[in-house]
């Protein structure tokens, strides 16, 4: 069998890292030049946390979470799985004894666990503890019962009770239910909350940056493993100097990396007070053209007018372009704290330099955004441009149980499409120009003779210690097979170390590229090495 990567993920070979290695690079020294410290954050999390920030009703949480239910106690289920499938009847003693003792076991087992918090302690799982040892007990009586009068009447008692005694048994979360992380908000402020971070003076900001998962249709610049670059403000003060300042940080990262022709737009979408009547206005307009005839929105959209009105905006659906713009915008009904919040993000904007674009329909598809939202593209990505999405989240602390005071704003970049854009444009060629992957190989050691091998690893590692990138065959070849493979790994020195060359305490210096060669003493070696990889 030949193993393939499967649907949706892929490897990041050696050609390609180099340039992902130096984007991380330039990502950490532009954060920390902006007091951003880095959050290292776990790829497993509950469901429920992404659940609840994100919305159980998003794209990302319904239908695109790779989840699973951990099973940490595997016995539990089996026994589970014989006390639901094990074949009773109210007339034969044993098995019914038999029954009991095991049922009375599981849930004395799983009471243990739940109380040693091992297990989720679920509504159901709770009520299971409670009314399976009583449902027992009826059904001991009814047995009893049947042994004296074996009415049909007492049989379907018997197994009416069973059938709930079953119900109660599935209902039992028997594991945590996990969730391979879709994206890193949800992580940040968990961990915020986790580890007290609100008593840290001023704000608390974060970056981090590492794989997400997403059960998309994959094309171009869209993965099932990809990566985001991000980063999280966290903390009292929601000023929108702060939205400003990320979006500045943001463009000094893509300066640095020369991403040319970046279009970044910004939108409000208000608040917890004029958001509610924003969306009764759209779904009032959007259910009088559902009834209106011909029909003129597709399915998906039908849907989400109840649902999630605001996606409806997101729509790329040709056919509903004209409609959609006639809509009411929520720019134009934003209460007077939001409306303030938005002009002075873009007049901070305007201080800094930075040039957008409003656009009203940029709404982003998770739920917990309020006030700014923003997106930035970036050429040569096709379809999937957008390059990096954000926004502000003033609730969520809240909504995952933390103080109320707390107001985060964040943003992620596409580590994936910002990768591709620059080797679209020509800025992320691997040969030659900062890309190159770690500088290349400086030297190519060639030894000849078991003398030359014992000299050749002493000197190997003398320049390693001086930070040069050396070769060292590992096992003895022909000159000229062994300069042949120093050209093709593209070294760029070959150096010599033959019998000839331990005599006379020297090393012969290749340079490949004009095949010009020199005998040096190693002093002089490092010094020519260095002057070389200067030039
Ligand atoms: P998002 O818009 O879902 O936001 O993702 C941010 C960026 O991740 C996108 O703009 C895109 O570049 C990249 N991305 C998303 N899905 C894929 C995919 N399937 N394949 C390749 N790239 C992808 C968030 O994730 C928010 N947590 C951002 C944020 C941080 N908001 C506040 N703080």
């Amino acid at each position: 069998m030949k193993f393939q990567a499967i649907k949706g993920v892929r490897d990041i070979l050696p050609q390609e890292s180099a340039l992902w290695n130096r984007v991380e690079q330039a990502a950490r020294e532009v954060f920390g030049t902006f007091g951003f410290a880095e959050i290292r954050l776990p790829i497993l999390e509950q469901t429920q946390l992404f659940a609840r920030s994100v919305g159980q009703e998003t794209d990302i949480v319904s239908k695109e979470m790779f989840s699973f239910q951990d099973d940490e106690f595997p016995e539990l289920h089996e026994f589970r799985a014989f006390l639901i499938f094990h074949q009773l009847s109210i007339s034969n003693t044993t098995p019914f004894d038999l029954f009991k003792a095991q049922a009375t076991g599981f849930v004395g087992k799983l009471a243990r666990h739940l109380e040693r918090s091992e297990l989720p302690k679920t509504p159901e799982s709770l009520r299971a503890i409670k009314e399976i040892p009583l449902l027992l007990m009826t059904l001991e009586k009814i047995h009893q019962e049947y042994a004296q009068d074996a009415s049909s009447q007492l049989q379907d008692k018997f197994d009416l009770n069973l059938s709930h005694i079953r119900e109660h048994l599935r209902a039992v979360q028997l594991g945590d239910n996990l969730s391979l992380r879709p994206e890193a908000t949800a992580s940040v402020v968990r961990a915020y909350i986790e580890h007290g971070m609100q008593v840290l003076p001023g704000n608390v900001k974060l970056y981090y940056m590492g794989p997400m998962f997403r059960r998309e249709r994959p094309q171009k610049g869209r993965y099932r493993q990809f990566y985001q670059i991000g980063a999280e403000v966290l903390g009292a003060s929601d000023a929108p100097g702060i939205d400003a300042e990320v979006i500045e940080m943001l463009m000094r990262l893509f300066e640095r990396l020369n991403l040319m022709g970046t279009v970044l737009s910004v939108n409000s979408i208000g608040c917890k007070n004029c958001r509610p009547a924003y969306l009764e206005r759209l779904r009032d307009a959007l259910r009088e053209i559902r009834d209106a005839w011909p029909p003129r929105l597709e399915h998906d959209t039908l849907r989400r007018i109840e649902s999630n009105p605001l996606r409806v905006l997101d729509s790329k659906v040709e056919s509903e372009q004209a409609v959609i713009e006639k809509l009411p915008r929520i720019t134009d009904h934003l209460c007077a704290e939001c409306r303030a919040h938005y002009d002075e993000v873009k007049r901070q904007l305007g201080l800094r330099g930075i040039a957008y674009q409003e656009n009203w329909r940029l709404v982003r598809g998770l739920d917990y955004y309020m006030r700014t939202t923003f997106e930035i593209t970036a050429p040569g990505l096709g379809s999937q441009n957008a390059v990096c999405g954000g926004g502000r989240y003033d609730g969520l602390v809240e909504l995952l149980g933390g103080p109320a005071t707390t107001k985060g704003i964040g943003f992620a970049i596409g580590t994936d499409r910002l990768v591709l854009s620059l080797q679209e444009s020509g800025v992320g060629e691997v040969s030659g120009g900062p890309a190159r992957p770690a500088g290349g190989l400086d030297v190519y050691l060639a030894w000849f003779g078991a003398a030359a091998q014992t000299a050749a690893v002493g000197l190997v590692r003398r320049l390693r210690d001086a930070g040069f990138v050396v070769e060292l065959p590992a096992v003895e070849m022909k000159f000229g097979k062994s300069l042949g493979l120093a050209d093709r790994l593209k070294a760029r020195h070959a150096v010599i170390l033959g019998e000839d060359e331990l005599a006379a305490g020297v090393v012969a210096v290749k340079r490949l590229a004009d095949g010009t060669q020199q005998k040096l003493a190693e002093q002089d070696l490092f010094s020519y090495l260095r002057a070389a990889r200067d030039f």
